[in-house]
């Protein structure tokens, strides 16, 4: 499917559409507060974000759990929000509450989009992937990545993270108009991030679309798939080898529509798609990436073993690449992830 597979690259063989030897595997979120060298460098660095664009630290936080694990794919350290940081909304991270930003209201204007000024913003993210490149052992995969527009969307209007995205949600279903030019700016400056990131070394990206599942089925269609479906067009238009995963949480049986589109490579899994359903229905159109509950890391021992045999058992006859359904938790014990590293290294199915 894709001639420009270096052979070597396990990741990069499962996103062409081809079965591995081994089943390759990376881990959301697996650099992070879980390991005890990332906060020895988180509290030396001073603010969040002050790491995220030191690129030689960024590129140390990245490898830390290459290090360890050995695992296939390393995923540029960054984070999702340096998007509307780069668009000029003020950006903090509060210990212990997350994110904050100055949320938007409706009748405030769409922040202007300078791709110049914007793309110059985000250069340490550029120059942490170059390092990555330069420095990445040889058969593994470096990943860029974006927040889609709906989820980035919803930190702008919500001002950070929120239980039910109730003013995001209101938005809009009452006045779609309006919310429909601030989701083209996102399509428009996160196709530019990530194609920066592919000239950069990126060698495949992924879209999160974290909160795509509090959206209704049509609305989903238009504020997560279409502009997801949109950055892939662009993405494969300048760069038709790169694969590109995307990440929509929760989408249910929405999950079909990402998979035939033309243009999306791999889909990320939450844990809650059934596998039977996922290798039948998604498989046939797209390499598959998942989906433990990071739950079951945090547990380890006989059941986290038990339930990542039964991922590897039903999607390891198609292109898969074992992953969790969300992100590393700050309380899982180090020793999980190596557990859990050997039981895919080990599996013979
Ligand atoms: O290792 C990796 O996966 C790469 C780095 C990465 C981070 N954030 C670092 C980070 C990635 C890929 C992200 C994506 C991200 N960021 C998402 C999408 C994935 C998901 O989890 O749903 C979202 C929604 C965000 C926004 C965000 N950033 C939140 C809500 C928070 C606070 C929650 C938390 O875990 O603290 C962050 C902060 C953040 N991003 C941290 C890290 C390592 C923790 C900050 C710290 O070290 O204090």
């Amino acid at each position: 499917m894709n001639s420009q597979v270096p052979p070597e690259k396990p990741m990069l063989i499962a996103l062409s559409g081809k079965c591995c030897a081994s089943t390759p595997f990376w881990f959301m979120r697996q650099a992070g507060r879980y390991l005890p060298e990332y906060r020895k460098i988180r509290d030396t660095a001073g603010d969040f974000l002050d790491l995220c664009y030191s690129p030689d630290l960024a590129v140390e936080v990245s490898l830390q759990p290459i290090r360890r694990f050995s695992m296939d794919g390393i995923i540029l350290f960054s984070d999702i929000l340096v998007v509307p940081d780069a668009l000029g909304i003020g950006l903090r991270y509060v210990e212990g509450e997350g994110p904050k930003l100055d949320a938007l209201e409706r009748d405030q204007p769409i922040p202007s989009y300078e791709p110049e000024k914007f793309l110059d913003h985000l250069t340490p993210v550029f120059e942490t992937l170059k390092g990555l490149s330069a420095i990445a052992p040889s058969g593994t995969t470096v990943i860029g990545f974006a927040g889609a527009p709906w989820t980035v969307a919803a930190y702008m209007i919500e001002g950070g993270t929120s239980r039910d995205f109730a003013k995001t949600k209101t938005w809009a279903f009452e006045e779609p108009d309006s919310l429909t030019t601030l989701i083209d700016l996102l399509v428009e400056t996160t196709s530019d991030y990530l194609l920066a990131q592919v000239e950069a070394g990126a060698e495949c990206v992924q879209i999160f679309d974290s909160w795509a599942g509090v959206l209704p089925e049509t609305a989903l269609h238009r504020w997560s798939l279409a502009p997801i479906a949109e950055i892939a067009r662009r993405i494969k238009k300048d760069y038709p080898h790169v694969p590109v995963i995307a990440f929509p949480r929760g989408a249910g049986l929405s999950y079909e529509l990402f998979a035939r589109d033309p243009n999306i490579t791999a889909l990320s899994l939450d844990p809650t798609v059934p596998l039977a359903w996922a290798a039948q229905t998604l498989q046939p159109h797209v390499t598959l990436q998942g989906n433990l509950d990071p739950h079951y890391l945090v547990c380890g021992g006989a059941v986290m073993r038990e339930e990542a045999e039964r991922i590897l058992d039903a999607l390891s006859g198609g292109p898969f690449i074992f992953n969790l359904g969300h992100g590393i938790l700050p309380q899982t014990p180090p020793e999980h992830v190596s557990e859990l590293a050997e039981i895919v290294l080990g599996w013979k199915g």
